[in-house]
């Protein structure tokens, strides 16, 4: 079974993806996802300078899904110059740099920072609040905002394809993947986590994360997650990463019908270890054989469009 996709130009042996800030960024780290069989893998979103996360506990799990208030910590742009140079030479398979800022300006160094480095492609996480926006608003809450940061970094990459990583927490994502789109990226990765929400400690009468709250992951989000991925596609054809609550090879097939080229795994590597990979992979070829599917590319954007011909894009 030729399980290949092609991505803005780059070969995936198969369309799992680690998914960005599940394990790290160190090259060890990160290689030993990719021995493990996926396709892809994403560092954790990188920063230019070093930032703190938050204080623990950060991470808790329910049944079906995931709360985090990691506070995307990172040492910053020297450690990445150590890490990325020995990722990129010897993962097996291809590398997408996170990378993450709080205004323009500092998308811009940290981006031309990284495409120095030459990584096959660059991802840009959308979801930290501006600080240059009147009220703090995340960048990937703004059409206007997410342009800009979208158009900037795209100026300071060169060659290197930008995915651009939306958040689902709005009220209409076609628009800012329209506004992402028409200002240069290449492709768009959807979705980031949902909320945030909490979980109470009702003996403590006290929340569990030390933030009081966190992004939710897994499951719980997947619907979400597969409707977003649907309508993005749709609305601007670029290749998408689908990511969100992927856990099983079903969810893999689900997600790349409504559109994904790519799907992320992330919460799932808690749930079923880090061969998830290759479990995910060998399950979507064994639907693909039972179900006549010659070529795992075959599977993007499937959905029958008459099941959906009473839903419309919201705008
Ligand atoms: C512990 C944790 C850390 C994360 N860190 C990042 C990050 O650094 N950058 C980013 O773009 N997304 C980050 N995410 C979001 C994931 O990449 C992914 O978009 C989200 O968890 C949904 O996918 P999943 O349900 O497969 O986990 C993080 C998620 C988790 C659970």
């Amino acid at each position: 079974m030729d399980t290949s996709v092609l991505f803005c130009g780059v070969k995936f042996s198969n369309p799992t993806v680690l998914a960005s800030g599940i394990l790290g960024v160190t090259a060890s780290s990160l290689i030993n996802v990719a021995r493990h069989g996926a396709g892809g893998v994403t560092t954790k979103s990188v920063w230019y300078k070093e930032h703190a996360g938050h204080r623990n506990p950060v991470i808790v799990v329910g049944d079906h899904y995931m709360l985090n208030a990691v506070g995307l910590p990172d040492a910053g742009i020297e450690k990445t110059r150590v890490e990325l140079p020995k990722l990129l030479k010897e993962s097996p398979s291809p590398v997408i740099v996170s990378i993450v800022e709080r205004s323009i300006a500092d998308f811009e160094k940290i981006a031309e920072e990284v495409a120095k480095l030459k990584p096959p492609l660059i991802e840009v996480n959308i979801s930290c609040p501006n600080v240059d926006d009147e009220f703090g608003k995340p960048f990937s809450c703004s059409t206007v905002e997410a342009g800009k940061v979208t158009r900037a970094v795209k100026k300071r990459v060169g060659k290197i394809p930008i995915i651009v990583k939306l958040s689902p927490n709005v009220t209409n994502i076609v628009e800012i993947a329209r506004s992402v789109a028409h200002n240069g990226a290449d492709a768009i990765c959807a979705i980031n986590t949902l909320g945030p929400g909490l979980m109470i400690d009702i003996e403590m009468r006290a929340s569990v994360l030390s933030n009081g709250v966190g992004g939710i992951s897994g499951p719980a989000i997947k619907p979400l997650a597969v409707r977003c991925v649907y309508d993005i596609h749709r609305a601007t054809g670029l290749p998408i990463i689908g990511t969100g609550g992927v856990t099983t090879g079903r969810d893999a097939v689900e997600m790349m019908m409504a559109g994904a080229t790519l799907v992320g795994v992330g919460t799932a590597v808690h749930y079923r270890g880090i061969d998830v990979f290759k479990k995910i992979i060998q399950e979507i070829e064994d639907w693909c054989k039972k179900n006549n599917v010659k070529m795992v590319k075959n599977l993007v954007g499937i959905l029958d469009s008459r099941s959906m011909k009473n839903v419309k894009l919201v705008s």
